[in-house]
């Protein structure tokens, strides 16, 4: 196959020219990283359970008409996707306090937060990715106050059906993290969800036993990530077969 154009790399995920314009092909790499890739390890499989995780949550958000970058996936590593121009914001959802909300504010993890809190931090990793305030977002043009308020509603219902299929097969969504693409659609532009949504960018907490099924595991060093990516993808039923030895050839007896 000809040699296509790699448009962009990053941590987790290489971007190439797609087959139509407006189009890019997304690949998900086996690298994990933390700390601002302060920590770094290559997950044998990771990408081939996060190519298909995403590919089931954006799904099912497309078909309850929540817009997503997705098109379809290509291969075991690869899916087709709209080309975005991405809001440089991480936008966070959580539900109960865990990560940099406890340590920064001092709650305990695990508490229960009233209600949903939306965080908007600001993608620069020179800078460590800093939270900021919707006055910062606005005054410095990272987006509109109606974008924001787009952004607010979008997440609020990624939020909602995640939770949802999660809570089905026994897993707590305690927070998330989605990041925002603009389209332009003859004169009109739209926001839509974009990047990734898999277990490395969620914390995903069984609810009987506690454990951690995200990339706390390799944050915190808890355990094995793929053994514990592989078993979300297997309570929803998306487990492809092979997956951890994707990239070898396994002997059939
Ligand atoms: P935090 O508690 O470290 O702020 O993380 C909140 C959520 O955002 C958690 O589900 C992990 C996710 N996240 C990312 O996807 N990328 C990042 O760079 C960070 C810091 C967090």
């Amino acid at each position: 196959m000809a040699r296509r154009k790699k448009i962009y790399e990053g941590k987790a995920k290489i971007l190439y020219e797609g087959p139509e314009p407006g189009t890019l092909v997304q690949y998900f790499k086996d690298d994990a990283t933390a700390f601002n890739a302060q920590k770094k390890d290559v997950i044998e499989g990771k990408g081939v359970l996060n190519n298909r995780l995403s590919e089931y949550f954006m799904t099912g958000l497309n078909s309850i008409g929540v817009p997503t970058h997705f098109i379809k996936r290509l291969n075991m590593r690869e899916q087709l996707i709209r080309s975005v121009e991405i809001i440089p914001l991480e936008v966070v959802v959580r539900n109960v306090a865990a990560g940099s909300i406890s340590k920064r504010l001092g709650i305990p993890e695990g508490t229960a937060l009233p209600r949903p809190i939306v965080e908007f931090y600001y993608k620069d990793d020179k800078l460590g990715d800093p939270l900021v305030a919707e006055e910062h977002i606005i005054a410095f043009g990272w987006a509109s106050q109606p974008d924001l308020d787009d952004i607010v509603s979008l997440a609020l219902r990624v939020n909602d059906f995640l939770s949802g299929v999660m809570t089905g097969v026994g897993i707590k969504l305690v927070d998330f993290k989605i990041e925002i693409g603009r389209i332009w659609e003859n004169d009109f532009q739209r926001l839509i969800v974009a990047d990734e949504i898999s277990p490395d960018s969620c914390r995903l907490w069984d609810m009987k036993t506690g454990e951690h099924l995200d990339k706390d595991v390799f944050r915190r060093d808890l355990g094995n990530l793929a053994d514990a990516y592989t078993e979300v993808a297997r309570r929803l039923g998306v487990l492809p077969t092979n997956v951890t030895h994707a990239t070898k050839p396994t002997l059939i007896n």
